[in-house]
């Protein structure tokens, strides 16, 4: 090939471990549940800001400090973002990596969750807990959209390099990473049941 990719997004996805994935989760929904009933202010602001769902990210986001549940879950994530860092040719001799933020992310029939990204952390992630089937996934937009003005538009079908939008299917029991400035949101749940997942960031000293 005459032209050389240049500038890549890698996006990772891989089982959180290979069995035992079924207790984990069952766990970690249990958790949620006790959470959500718990967390007075998370569903004041949920009301307001995640509508119909219930979220933790604004009154308890610091989940893997307070919970064993949720230290183990980070201590099996730890291997992934080291993975994953080394994909992305990170220098990290002499410094540490360390998840700054753990939240809970309910959504029943009909929640949505809009097009953002992750201030103040370098990888984000999810980690799927419950999937009904035919809940959304995670829809990742190409960080470059706004510069291309002037651009025709793509082919109906383009290799994965080239496609403006790419959405992982929410599987329970996979963990998906990806850095943090790359936009993303999760359409509405049109699935009948509630969907969860588990949020996260890094940052490294
Ligand atoms: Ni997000």
């Amino acid at each position: 090939m005459p032209a050389t990719l240049h500038f890549p997004t890698a996006v990772y996805c891989e089982p959180l471990q290979k069995i035992g994935l079924k207790r984990i989760n069952s766990e970690i929904a249990t958790e949620c549940d006790q959470l959500c009933d718990f967390d007075d202010a998370g569903r004041e602001w949920s009301e307001k800001n995640y509508p119909g769902g219930y979220t933790s990210y604004a009154s308890m986001n610091q989940l893997h400090r307070f919970s064993s549940t949720f230290e183990t879950l980070e201590r099996k994530l730890a291997k992934h973002v080291k993975a994953y860092s080394k994909i992305l040719d990170f220098d990290l001799k002499g410094r540490e990596v360390y998840m700054s933020d753990c939240w809970v992310n309910m959504m029943p029939p009909g929640t949505t969750h809009g097009l953002h990204l992750h201030p103040q952390s370098f990888i984000s992630g999810t980690y799927y807990v419950q999937t009904p089937a035919d809940c959304p996934g995670i829809k990742f937009e190409d960080p470059r959209l706004d510069r291309f003005m002037a651009a025709p538009p793509r082919k109906a079908k383009t290799s994965p390099a080239n496609e403006t939008f790419v959405t992982y299917p929410a599987v329970a029991g996979n963990v998906v990473l990806f850095e943090s400035w790359l936009r993303h949101e999760v359409p509405a749940n049109q699935s009948d049941e509630e969907r969860i997942s588990i949020s996260f960031n890094y940052a490294w000293r």
